[in-house]
């Protein structure tokens, strides 16, 4: 197989945000509790972070973390997690019928933000709650002093403002399965309430509204267009989630989940101006793709319910493959290549829940496979993102008649002179001869290159085993015209040049 792709250095889609590279922390299973917040754990610090979880973190290079759910937010009173631990209440969470002891909240959750060096992504409850509970919160947050709830943020300890910038207007709230779902005109009236106050509480602030719970709801396309016709002038964002399935064991069709993301993006794109030309405005409502990942085999029964309301069981533990390490590849080159609208995402979660840290309680963390394709895009692709031409085989699975077998990206960053390259080969039997032309890129060397590739798709890496998948060095990368690799059957691969 050949895949050939030309790029020009004047030729950009536009420039990456940072805040792709997201992730998100939800009270949900032993996400919180187990896995960023373990008081009494060999590693955890004075207050309760563990410092193998925050290392992962930092080296996984997530950029914004999403809070405090997901489904869990539905049903949150944000003020039952302030204040002194010793009399903050325990109550039964409705999302995942399990008891929330709220020992962890807000403020802890800024901390380790400050500590891991990554934004908070606040999401506010509009299942049971309301603008009135939002703003409040806002307040609480954001004002300086001086007001009641400022003034109680105070009296716990933080007299700065935590300054959060970035809120998500509830949570999937098209969904069935969620406290206190809406019709997509009950949904679209008090966010845009919701969002008004927040603003008028505080200056400047990122608001999302909430688009499809995922690109199969028989109410999407309509329930983007119904929302924003009512919110428009007040969001800059709207969500997107989406999690790849495969349970009918096929990689093929496993892979063009990947294919669905992409028209998935392009058709939100797509409603989005539909509904700013309708006003004939020229604002771009930009996407927020903030909840993403592979996800179906911890998917029903105990992994999903347990009995007796326990706190903190295991829940979600998805144990990801060399299979779904491609997969979320594949996804994240995407993204990138949607640069232009795509703005942030959020790869759900962030450790045990369906994670890409895995823990054992009072143990150690590891790595899951899917952890590196994600680590080394966000650490390595930062700039503006070029649009290239791509000569590709194809393939034919599910909906998608011509599918790319060559995924790729490339990423300029014009202060570094450094340009990333990733590539994924789709072909499950065959080797890519992979060549990438390169306008405006003279006297160029390569910098690093790595290859991701298991000779058994459904390997894992485990508490025993945990490097088990994991990159290694490419072999075959060269630079003289062209820049060339081959890329193995099945395989993700970067290559860094400056
Ligand atoms: O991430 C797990 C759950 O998936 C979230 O709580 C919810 O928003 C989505 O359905």
């Amino acid at each position: 197989l050949k895949g050939r792709v030309v790029v020009d250095r004047d030729f950009a889609i536009g420039d990456l945000d940072r805040r792709l590279f997201g992730s998100f922390v939800e009270h949900l299973g032993r996400c919180v509790y187990g896995g960023i917040y373990e008081p009494g754990h060999p590693t955890a610090d004075e207050q309760g972070f563990r410092q193998d979880v925050l290392d992962l973190t930092r080296e996984l290079g997530v950029t914004i973390m999403r809070y405090p759910g997901g489904n869990f937010v539905s049903g949150y009173n944000w003020q039952d997690g302030v204040g002194p631990k010793e009399d903050r209440p325990v109550k039964l969470d409705l999302a995942w019928f399990t008891t929330e002891t709220n020992q962890f909240g807000t403020n802890e959750f800024i901390d380790w933000c400050r500590k891991a060096e990554i934004e908070p992504m606040m999401a506010v409850n509009l299942g049971t709650a309301g603008p009135d509970e939002a703003r409040n919160l806002v307040e609480y947050c954001n004002h300086p002093g001086g007001t009641y709830w400022s003034d109680l943020r105070r009296s716990h300890g933080y007299e700065e403002p935590h300054a959060i910038n970035f809120w998500c207007l509830g949570n999937e709230m098209d969904g069935p399965w969620q406290i206190c779902e809406k019709t997509a005109q009950e949904y679209g009236r008090v966010a845009k309430e919701a969002a008004k106050v927040m603003r008028w509480t505080s200056e400047g602030l990122t608001l999302t509204a909430c688009g499809s719970s995922s690109r199969e709801m028989s109410t999407y396309g309509e329930w983007e267009y119904s929302v924003l016709d009512e919110v428009f002038d007040h969001v800059d964002f709207i969500s997107l989630h989406q999690y790849f399935l495969n349970n009918e064991n096929e990689t093929d069709r496993f892979f063009t989940h990947i294919d669905n993301l992409d028209c998935f993006i392009t058709e939100v794109v797509a409603i989005a101006d539909a509904v700013a030309a309708k006003r004939r405005s020229d604002k771009k409502i930009m996407l927020s793709l903030d909840e993403w990942n592979v996800w179906y085999k911890a998917r029903s029964g105990t992994d999903m319910k347990q009995e007796n309301w326990p706190e903190a069981p295991s829940l979600l533990e998805e144990v990801y493959n060399f299979e779904d390490a491609l997969v979320v590849g594949g996804a994240l080159i995407t993204m990138i290549n949607h640069a232009d609208r795509l703005k942030t995402g959020c790869l759900a979660q962030l450790v045990n829940v369906i994670g890409p840290i895995m823990t054992e309680t009072g143990g150690p963390a590891w790595r899951q496979t899917i952890f590196h394709p994600f680590a080394q895009a966000a650490n390595l692709a930062k700039g503006r993102v070029l649009r290239l031409i791509s000569d590709t085989p194809t393939f034919s699975a599910g909906e998608f008649d011509k599918a790319p077998l060559l995924l790729s990206s490339a990423i300029h960053n014009p202060e570094t002179g450094q340009l990333t390259i990733l590539a994924l080969n789709r072909s499950p039997t065959e080797e890519m001869e992979f060549a990438m032309h390169m306008r405006g890129f003279p006297d160029m060397v390569i910098l690093e290159a790595f290859e991701l590739h298991h000779a058994d798709l459904k390997a894992t890496n485990t508490k025993d085993n945990p490097d088990e998948v994991a990159p290694s060095q490419h072999e075959s990368c060269k630079l003289a015209e062209e820049l060339t690799a081959t890329l193995k059957p099945l395989s993700w691969n970067v290559f860094v040049l400056k």
